[in-house]
């Protein structure tokens, strides 16, 4: 047996790492002597290397829910579980490659410049709303505000006021938290609550323009079931949440710890590679199978660790792993970025210091995201 390595026998591991402090020299050494073992500990198979995150996101029995547990536990029978359901992110059946056929276009669409300009106009509405408090907890609302209301208004939502602003953000924010397996009972009920309310807005928003008209006729015509086409435009919103507040928050910390010399837009891309948002996404064994050479059960979980995809020096790992890859790569991954950029200058425009912000912050607890919350 080879002998483990001396950081893979300390404190951290794959799950601890998403919120360490620096991770990366561990995260570099799995990818490069350990690309694909199992954690006994953590009863998980882990896939550090960037062939092996390949080879897993884009296996055919690996799918993005165990196979017998299409919601997790703690939502079933909520109105968050039925929103979670639906969406094409948390799905493989073929009931869902019709919708998912309209949607990624309909993504792909949406230009970057143009978003960034959204972006520019929503900043301005978030200025005439409510927010209080100290300035780290300030630039925390508007990580989860800029992305998610732009992204609304992209769609021919009615979010230009800002007290509707603050509110749908915040809906959307707690919908996203209940989905983490750390959500206590109280953040879940939250979760469930907002599900409820973002379905009753929707159902009452007529959009007038932007692209959701004609993804709702297209789909009427394809037969495909109306609340489905409401549940993905709502995860649409919960997509550009707490990732895209993650790329714009570690992006702060990285000019708070010192000026770079590169382009705003340079920096997110540079960032989301060395200090990505999403950290990891798990797959689930549909049948029994080999993987990366060895024998994996059906039931088995795969933790595909991005973050050590990603890391320099790796075979293939120049490029940014923290939008996935394969059948459920993110469609918003350009879109996310210009959102991340507009998030970031807009908070420089309005005084942000990111050198203060950098000395007093933690990680918010989580499993998959590196998501900076500002104290
Ligand atoms: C920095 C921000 C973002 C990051 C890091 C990110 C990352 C990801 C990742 C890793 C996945 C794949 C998950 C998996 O394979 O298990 C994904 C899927 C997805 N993302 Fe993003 N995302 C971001 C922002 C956005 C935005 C702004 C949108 C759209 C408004 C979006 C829309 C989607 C959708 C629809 C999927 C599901 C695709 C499918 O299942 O076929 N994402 N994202």
């Amino acid at each position: 047996m080879p002998p483990m390595s001396s950081i893979a026998d300390s404190e951290i591991d794959p799950l601890s790492a998403v919120t360490h402090p620096d991770p990366y020299p561990y995260y570099r050494e799995l990818a490069a002597s350990r690309p694909f073992f199992r954690d006994e500990r953590l009863g998980l198979w882990i896939a550090a290397g960037p062939a092996e995150a390949a080879a897993v996101l884009s296996h055919p029995d690996c799918r993005v829910r165990p196979p017998a547990q299409p919601v997790p536990p703690s939502l079933a029978g909520t109105a968050a579980g039925e929103l979670f359901g639906r969406l094409i992110r948390m799905n493989d059946g073929a009931a869902h490659a019709p919708l998912k056929a309209l949607l990624m276009p309909m993504l792909a669409a949406i230009d970057p410049g143009a978003a960034a300009r959204r972006a520019a106009m929503m900043a301005a509405v978030i200025d005439a709303g409510v927010f209080n408090g100290t300035s780290g907890e300030r630039i925390n609302r508007w990580l989860f505000t800029l992305p998610v209301v732009t992204v609304a208004d992209l769609l021919g939502l009615p979010v230009a006021d800002g007290d509707r602003a603050d509110e749908v953000a915040q809906r959307v924010a707690a919908f996203a938290a209940a989905q983490s397996p750390l959500a206590d009972t109280h953040t879940v009920r939250a979760g469930a609550e907002a599900a409820q309310w973002l379905g009753a807005w929707l159902a009452d928003a007529t959009a007038a323009a932007g692209p959701l008209p004609a993804l709702r006729q297209a789909a009427a015509a394809a037969g495909i079931d109306a609340h489905a086409v409401a549940a993905n435009t709502i995860g649409l919103l919960v997509q550009a949440c707490e990732a895209t507040a993650a790329l714009a928050g570690n992006t702060l910390l990285r000019l708070g710890r010192g000026t770079s010399g590169l382009a705003l837009d340079e920096l997110v891309a540079r960032v989301a590679q060395d200090d990505p948002p999403v950290q990891n996404t798990r797959r689930f064994l549909a049948a029994d199978a080999r993987l990366c050479g060895h024998a994996v059960k059906a039931g088995d979980a795969v933790l595909v660790l991005l973050a050590a995809a990603s890391c320099r020096g790796t075979a293939e790992g120049a490029r940014a792993w923290t939008f996935g890859h394969g059948r459920h790569a993110c469609p918003g991954d350009r879109l996310a970025q210009a959102l991340a950029v507009a998030t970031v200058a807009a908070l420089l425009a309005r005084d942000a210091d990111p050198a203060a912000l950098a000395r007093a912050f933690r990680y918010r607890p989580s499993l998959n995201a590196r998501i900076p919350h500002f104290l």
